[in-house]
This record gives C-alpha cells, structure tokens and sequence, in this order.
C-alpha cells in the first residue's frame, strides 16, 4: 500500500491497481529452491538425454507409459521407516483428500497394473519418463525435483528380466559415450539378507525395516546402525552375523557361507552368467552391502556408481514381486529400476561428453522489402510443407541483422525475397555454408 501511495503521488482517495510492473518487481525470478527452469540451451540437453531414453526402450521392446504427478499420499505411505516418506511433498487438496507430488513411479506403475487386472498379457515391459518430488538436502546431482527413467519388467520371475534391464541401461551408457571404465554396478540380492535373518529365527515382517537401517551403512557411525538394528529387535549376535556377511565383496566367498543351496546365490549367479552372455561382466560386480532405500525389493538389488566414487548413485533398482499385495492386488513377479537426469548430466561433464547441441533451423526467410511479407509467409509455407524448418523474419530488418541471426541459428539458406527477383516472379537462395547463391522460382522451390 506504501509503494502504492507514493506512486500516486501521495494523493489520498481511491489507489488505483498496481501495474504489471509493480506486481513483477515483486516476485522472485529464481524457481524454488531445488527446482529447475528449461532455458532453450537445457531444454536441448533433457530432449537429446529423453531422446537416448526412449531410444533404448524402443530397442528393448518396451511400451510408454505415464502416470499423474499428483497421486493419493496413501501410495507412498510405507511402515519401514524409509528416508522417501520424509521427503514427501504431501497436501491437502480443496476436497480434503491427501494427496502427493509422487517422490517416484513405481507405485503409480504397480496400481495401474492392479487395475488393469487380468485384461493384459504378461509379461509387460513398460518403461515412463517422468518428474519426481522429493524434498531432499540439496547435494550435487540431487534435487528437489528430477525426472527419472524407468524400465520395469512385469510377470517374469526368473534373472533373466533383471539381465536385461542392467543390459539396457548399459546400451544407454554406451550410446552416450560412458564406458565401464567410468561406471560399475555393484549388484546384491535381499535374499542374502533374508537367508542370514532366517538362521537367526528373525520374524519375516521385520524385514523391510532391516533393509532400511542397512541401507545407511555407507551414510551412519556403525554404531548408529547397530543400535537402530537392536532397537529394531535384531539380537547382537545376528547384527554381528549380519555385518560380517554385508562386508563380502565375491559370490565364491558368499557360497562358502551361505551354502549353495539358497536361492540367494543361485539367483546371483544365473545373474552374473547372463550378464557374462551379454558380454557386460566388465561393468558388473558382486557387493553384499547393497540393500537399497526401499522396502519393497524382494530380490536381485542393484546400482550404478561412478568409478572415481565423486557422485552419488547414477540409478538403481531390482525385484520387487510383492509390492502389488501390499496395495490389495494379486502380487505378480516384477523388476525395475529408476535412472535420474542430474546424476548423468554432472557425470558427463566431468568426463567432457555434453554433447554440442546448436539449435538449428535450417531456412532463414527475408522479405527485403516490406510489402514482400506476403510472398516471404508463402516461401516458408512451402518449406515447411516439405517438413524444412523456417525462421521467418517478422519485422522490416536491415541485412546485417539477418546474417546475424542466420548464424546464431545455424541456418543452412537464407531465402531472400527482393523486388528485382520477384518481378521475375524468382526468389534469391543463398547457401551460407559455401556462399553459393542462385535464383529459384516458387513452383521449383516446391
Ligand atoms: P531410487 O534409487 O530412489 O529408486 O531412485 C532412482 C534414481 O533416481 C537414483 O539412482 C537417481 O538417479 C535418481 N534420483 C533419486 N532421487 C533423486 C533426487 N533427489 N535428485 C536427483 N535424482 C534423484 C526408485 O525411485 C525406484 N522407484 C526405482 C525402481 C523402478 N525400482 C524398480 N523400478
């Protein structure tokens, strides 16, 4: 109201609205913390990285799907105690139901199977790229919103569904230039967890909550872990158990203490010939400690780090073939995993692989004189016609300006719509790249 008044001059009576302007000046430019805008330059790089995405879905065989950013807060609701609850962005709406900017999308993709019920033939091989919330400490390669990719593979029980979704994701790798010498996965199974739990008697349910408190071994003094592990009702001599077995680093060395017999090795080590039958076994390697953050995997874990160990994990995923029953659903076997955009992208600077992406029209169209404008909009309307990209100019402009704007384009040909020429009904063509200059008619353009 003060800046209001003294923008009237001080004169009391009615205020008149503030401008535009005012209302502006107001506001913050910057988006919320943790969020990003998409100027042209970054929008250029998530449509070449969503491009390789889908690209290696398509050769894959996978289907795309989406899901709403907004979904019922009940979705991500789980009892295990996991980091992602906390950082979920959760509200009411306007008709009081709970709702969620969902944090990931593999509970979206588990209801829509729930509900597609048994109309569709399995196995389903969907993948989604999409935004997720998480209001997470902002570190690099992590923030507030990021999108991920996802492939998940829906009614194969065997290992071999979890080959080929670290086969696709290292397809991707090599598209973009990364190479196993930049990346490794470290490769796990919760079965080893279990088979451990299980010698000790430890109760079924508590599972989930374990896997948790592991999961923050790398994060948390071990003191911490041991303590929230007792708390959790694990005796000391299971938690020591534990700790020894999460420290192996070779299947040979898990075999020798959990036997052959359990599926634990059996499953890692079909995994590990298969990756072998890809010819990947240079990227892969066996690691007890991996768990994962959440509490629905079942199965074969896995995540992809960088080799100098500077960034936080590039993706992750693994088997998750009782989630559906915790939504009311029958549970079908099914394996995924979550890739990020930011990870990736810090990833390829480091290694000097961002790709030079120029924006690129490939004609630039000029009237010379004004009341060409006319004859310009029908040159770039028959270019377009034949799918050609057309920068048309809009305004009267002198011909250094339109050279300029032809190089910040990156344009092929500039169409120059002169007097001269168009009483011979032609229009000039000049290549930029060569200097070559012609004369076309509109008909031969065509
Ligand atoms: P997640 O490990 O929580 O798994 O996330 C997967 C990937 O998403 C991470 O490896 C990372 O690349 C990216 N990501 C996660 N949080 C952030 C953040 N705050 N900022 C930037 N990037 C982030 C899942 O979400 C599982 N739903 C994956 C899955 C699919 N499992 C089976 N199917």
């Amino acid at each position: 109201a003060e800046s209001a008044a003294s923008h009237n001059g001080g004169r009391s009576g009615a205020l008149s609205p503030p401008t535009v302007t005012e209302e502006l000046q107001r506001i913050d430019v910057n988006p919320p913390k943790g969020t990003r805008d998409f100027p042209p330059e970054d929008m250029r790089l998530r449509n070449w990285l969503f491009h390789n995405f889908r690209e290696v879905s398509r050769l894959f065989g996978f289907e795309e799907v989406d899901f709403p950013v907004l979904e019922s807060e009940a979705l991500f609701i789980r009892k295990a105690g996991e980091e992602i609850r906390d950082q979920l962005y959760c509200f009411e709406d306007r008709g009081n139901r709970r709702v969620a900017l969902r944090p990931e999308l593999t509970p979206s993709l588990a209801r829509l199977v729930i509900q597609k019920g048994k109309s569709v033939p399995l196995p389903l091989k969907w993948f989604a790229v999409g935004q997720c919330w998480r209001y997470e400490r902002m570190t690099r390669g992590r923030r507030r919103e990021h999108y991920q990719w996802n492939m998940d593979i829906i009614g194969v029980p065997e290992v071999t569904a979890e080959a080929e979704l670290i086969s696709s994701i290292i397809t991707f790798f090599k598209r973009i230039g990364i190479s196993e010498s930049d990346v490794g996965f470290r490769v796990s199974s919760r079965k080893v967890l279990q088979e451990v739990l299980r010698c000790y008697s430890i109760p079924e349910n508590l599972f989930g909550k374990v896997c948790i408190i592991i999961d923050k071994i790398e994060k948390l003094p071990l003191d911490v872990i041991k303590n929230d592990l007792k708390s959790a009702g694990i005796s000391e001599e299971a938690i020591e158990e534990l700790l020894r077995v999460l420290s192996i680093k070779s299947l040979t060395e898990l075999e020798e203490i959990l036997g052959g017999a359990g599926e634990a090795v059996a499953d890692l080590k079909l995994l590990f010939s298969l990756v072998e039958n890809f010819g990947y076994s240079d990227w892969i390697q066996f690691d007890a400690s991996v768990v994962r953050g959440l509490a629905y995997y079942t199965g074969i874990v896995f995540e992809c780090f960088d080799r100098d160990g500077k960034l936080r994990a590039i993706c992750g995923g693994g088997r998750y073939d009782r989630l559906l029953s915790t939504f009311g659903g029958d549970d079908i076997p099914a394996c995924g995993f979550g890739f990020g955009d930011a990870v990736i992208v810090e990833l390829l600077k480091e290694k000097g692989l961002l790709p030079e992406l120029d924006l690129q029209v490939e004609n630039i169209v000029c009237a010379l004189d004004h009341n060409l404008q006319g004859v310009a909009a029908t040159v770039a309307t028959i270019l377009r016609g034949k799918g050609q990209s057309v920068d048309l100019v809009l305004e009267s402009k002198p011909l250094k300006w339109v050279f300029k704007r032809a190089a910040r384009i990156n344009a092929q040909r500039l169409i120059l719509v002169g007097n001269t020429e168009w009483q011979k009904g032609m229009v000039g063509v000049k290549i930029l790249s060569s200097g070559e200059q012609y004369e076309i008619k509109l008909d031969e353009l065509e």
